[in-house]
């Protein structure tokens, strides 16, 4: 019903304005006077400076936080990690060492594969922290430790808020293990610290900024197929964009590291195709301004997504979306708010059955 939507025409509408809320929610119990606290993850100092290996398992866009998450967590920490699709992982003979962390993603925490990864890992000896929506799942039950995202219920089968949710444990972690193995100046962690803080704020300012989404998804109801290119953490944005795209409105579309371009997309780029370019990280900038040049050159139109000051990038691109600033390890979830609505909206133009999309489920427990 209406009610149950909160006055919005979708559920997937509501949960993205409940981001907000769901990143605040999860971030700010875990800060206290400066400093980052996760009692729920029961490993020692020395354990996490023991740590040799972190993997991160799971499906979906769950896998894409953990994509996000890896920059992140290697980039704050220096733990090599590595991003494992659980249906790969599980069949795949891991290899399994002493001082591992299986780090396992799911909103519901009862996505089959998922669950069936994390019990390999156990089963090798590897301690697991489980970062799970839904309290007393069953992933939440079966892992070591639990590290609960508050977004509340999702309802619509396209994650949004679990999703952003899952950054911001992400987030968290990263500053908590960078801290503990000495990896991050005093002033950096507070400067991060103070921006985790602001981010609920940030995303509310861009929800504010939602028909500039929707003035260009109308322009794209015949929209055959889109493009998402980044580097670095964007790449990892990339990859969701296009998920979300793609399962809620049956548009096709292929995310691609973008200097990969030029090994295979290039070839499909032709008059009209939209490229959307994710350009968040700074020292990257020239590196992704000269891809769209490249895509540009053969016909593209070009829609960046990028930080507020970047106004040099209208010289190269056909529309931007500004996001606000913050630290670049955490722009993904900045750059994650304008791809869910244009998804949305080009679903809604298109009379798609934005909540239940065909053939996809919210939560997949058969394998
Ligand atoms: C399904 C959902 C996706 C979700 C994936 C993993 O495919 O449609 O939105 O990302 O499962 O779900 P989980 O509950 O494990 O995060």
């Amino acid at each position: 019903s209406a009610a149950e939507k909160g006055g919005y025409q979708h559920f997937m509408m509501k949960e993205i304005h409940e981001q907000p809320k769901a990143v605040r929610d999860t971030i700010f119990p875990r800060i206290k006077e400066d400093d980052v606290f996760i009692h729920e993850l029961r490993m020692t100092d020395e354990q996490i400076k023991d740590l040799k290996k972190v993997f991160i398992i799971a499906c979906g866009s769950a896998y894409h936080a953990g994509v996000t998450g890896k920059y992140v967590i290697e980039e704050l920490s220096r733990i090599p990690v590595e991003v494992d699709l659980a249906s790969e992982f599980r069949y795949r003979n891991p290899i399994l060492e002493d001082n591992t962390l299986a780090i396992i993603i799911s909103q519901s925490g009862e996505t089959a594969d998922t669950l069936a990864a994390m019990r390999e890992a156990k089963r090798h000896g590897v301690r697991t922290l489980a970062i799970v929506n839904v309290v007393g799942s069953s992933i939440a039950r079966e892992a070591d430790d639990v590290l609960y995202t508050w977004a509340g219920p999702e309802i619509a089968v396209a994650t949004t808020k679990g999703y952003t949710s899952q950054l911001s444990a992400l987030y968290l972690l990263a500053l908590h293990f960078g801290k503990i193995r000495e990896k991050i100046s005093r002033s950096d962690y507070l400067e991060m610290i103070q921006e985790l803080k602001s981010l609920p704020d940030k995303i509310e300012k861009m929800l504010q900024d939602k028909e500039k989404i929707q003035y260009l998804a109308n322009q794209y109801i015949g929209l055959k197929d889109v493009f998402f290119l980044g580097r670095g953490i964007d790449y990892a944005s990339a990859l969701e964009a296009s998920l979300k795209l793609k399962e809620i409105s049956y548009v096709h579309s292929e995310a691609y590291a973008a200097g990969e371009l030029k090994h295979g997309t290039i070839s499909l780029i032709e008059d009209g195709t939209l490229v959307v370019a994710l350009v968040t990280q700074e020292q990257l900038y020239g590196k992704i301004v000269s891809n769209i040049v490249e895509v540009k050159t053969r016909g593209a139109f070009v829609l960046a997504v990028t930080n507020e000051d970047n106004k040099d990038i209208e010289k190269n691109t056909d529309y931007v979306f500004y996001i606000p600033k913050t630290n670049k390890n955490f722009t993904g979830l900045m750059a994650t708010i304008p791809m869910q609505l244009f998804a949305y909206y080009v679903a809604v133009a298109k009379g798609c059955d934005v909540d239940q999309p065909r053939n996809l489920a919210k939560s997949v427990t058969v394998e």
